[in-house]
């Protein structure tokens, strides 16, 4: 779990955890979040950005804490398996309001590690941090990702590198893959949805 301290006095009741959805809520707002940053915030899809990866795609979420209850849904990525052991991320997004947000507390997470993989650990570090480390625990050997231009510079300071640039929803992106060493494999524990089947089984429900 990945904490997010808001008030001190509040600490350790409101946090961030970042997991995959473990019921059909939490997927619905998965793609609502999808929908809201791609279609209506950036325009890069008309109506819904749902495609043929989706079906073979494992999605995460950064869900927020109020009072230690959940609260909503406020960042997402997915991760899928393009070929054996080649992994891709996408549809990074934060929702606006929670956008910056970099005072994280990772009590452990590098603990023993002589690398520093995550200095700035913001919402979508944190996101990228599990897509990463979690592929990484499911067999992948290379990691990479289609980076909108003003993305690059965020995903260098976490041990990624540019291997060229490719032509995506009309819009410039750049193909960058992962430093692995810098995700060491962490399943993910709390859910009860399985971190090593597709999850083929959840449906679209848009
Ligand atoms: C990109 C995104 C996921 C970053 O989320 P985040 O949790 O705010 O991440 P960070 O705090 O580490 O900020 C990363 C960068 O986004 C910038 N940023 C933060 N809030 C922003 C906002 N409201 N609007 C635009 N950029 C913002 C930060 O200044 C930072 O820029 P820097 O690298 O020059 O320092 C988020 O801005 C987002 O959802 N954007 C729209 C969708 C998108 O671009 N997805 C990525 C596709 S590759």
């Amino acid at each position: 779990m990945i904490y997010f301290e808001t008030h001190k006095k509040d600490k350790g009741l409101d946090f961030i955890d970042i997991n995959i959805p473990s019921n059909y809520n939490e997927l619905d707002a998965y793609y609502k979040i999808r929908r809201d940053i791609f279609c209506e915030e950036q325009g890069l899809f008309v109506g819904d950005d749902f495609d043929a990866n989706d079906p073979k795609s494992i999605p995460i979420i950064a869900m927020n804490h109020y009072m230690g209850a959940p609260d909503q849904v406020v960042g997402v990525v997915r991760i899928y398996e393009e070929q054996k052991g080649e992994w891709f991320g996408g549809r990074l997004g934060v929702s606006k309001e929670y956008r910056s947000f970099s005072k994280f507390i990772c009590p452990h997470l590098f603990t023993a590690r002589d690398i520093s993989a995550l200095y700035h650990m913001s919402i979508a570090a944190g996101l990228i941090y599990r897509a990463v480390s979690l592929a990484n625990y499911l067999g992948c050997h290379k990691f990479s990702a289609h980076v909108q231009e003003q993305n690059v510079k965020l995903f260098k300071r976490l041990h990624w590198n540019v291997i060229g640039e490719v032509e995506q929803s009309g819009k410039k992106h750049f193909l960058m893959e992962a430093e692995l060493e810098a995700y060491p494999p962490t399943p993910i524990y709390t859910t009860p949805i399985k971190a090593n089947t597709t999850l083929s089984s959840l449906a679209h429900v848009a």
